[in-house]
């Protein structure tokens, strides 16, 4: 399999812009609802969303929250500040980064999101680490993503295993290698999406 690069995600981000939320939007909205929920209970004070994308979890987050988005794609964070220019109520900054290497303090967040994109960045290992350097020690990490093994899934994951780098993400993706192998504590891991295409999981930054 090809290693998926920075570049290659630009690239590939570049091309979904325009048809991001015609193709994925409604299709992967279960899993963003259940995330937002989440965080609405949580009530964070300080959030960030990496891999914000077009913005489409930002209306749906507390208004009392204040919400930072870094994305590598210019594309889609200029998606994602027309909509947040419609959201007078909050306070959310967009800003374009790799989040791979942020430019952030240690312990800068309450709670650090990531929708659909662990298995998009190119060195997954190298993001926790980050996220986990930002985020509060005892703060929650959310992860929304796909992980190989599903019953439904597995031929799809196949299929498209070795294009990883022309279509910006890892298909063959497993749980237990990218979540359980971090000394972190899962709190908690839900199926969500048709058919149990993705897990949202809750883990708290010990
Ligand atoms: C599948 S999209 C998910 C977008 C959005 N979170 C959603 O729920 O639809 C993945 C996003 O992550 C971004 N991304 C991937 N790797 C990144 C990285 N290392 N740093 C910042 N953004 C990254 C991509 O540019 C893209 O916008």
């Amino acid at each position: 399999m090809k290693p998926i690069s920075i570049d290659n995600v630009v690239h590939a981000y570049r091309f979904y812009a325009p048809l991001y939320d015609r193709l994925f939007g409604a299709v992967l909205e279960p899993g963003r609802r259940a995330m937002t929920e989440t965080v609405g209970a949580l009530r964070p004070a300080k959030l960030l969303e990496v891999g914000v994308g077009t913005g489409l979890t930002l209306s749906r987050y507390p208004p009392t929250s204040v919400i930072v988005g870094v994305d590598v794609s210019t594309e889609m964070l200029d998606i994602a500040s027309s909509r947040a220019k419609q959201l007078k109520d909050y306070d959310i900054s967009l800003l374009a980064m790799n989040a791979e290497a942020m430019d952030f303090p240690d312990g800068s967040f309450d709670c650090v999101v990531l929708p659909y994109v662990l298995s998009v960045t190119p060195d997954p290992q190298r993001l926790v680490r980050e996220i986990r350097r930002v985020c509060r020690k005892d703060g929650t990490i959310l992860i929304l993503n796909h992980f190989s093994g599903s019953r439904f899934w597995w031929f799809m994951e196949r299929a498209v295993r070795s294009m990883a780098d022309r279509i910006g993400f890892h298909s063959d993706f497993c749980y237990e290698d990218q979540i359980l192998r971090h000394d972190w504590k899962v709190e908690s891991v839900k199926p969500v999406n048709f058919l149990g295409l993705s897990k949202l999981v809750v883990i708290r930054n010990v």
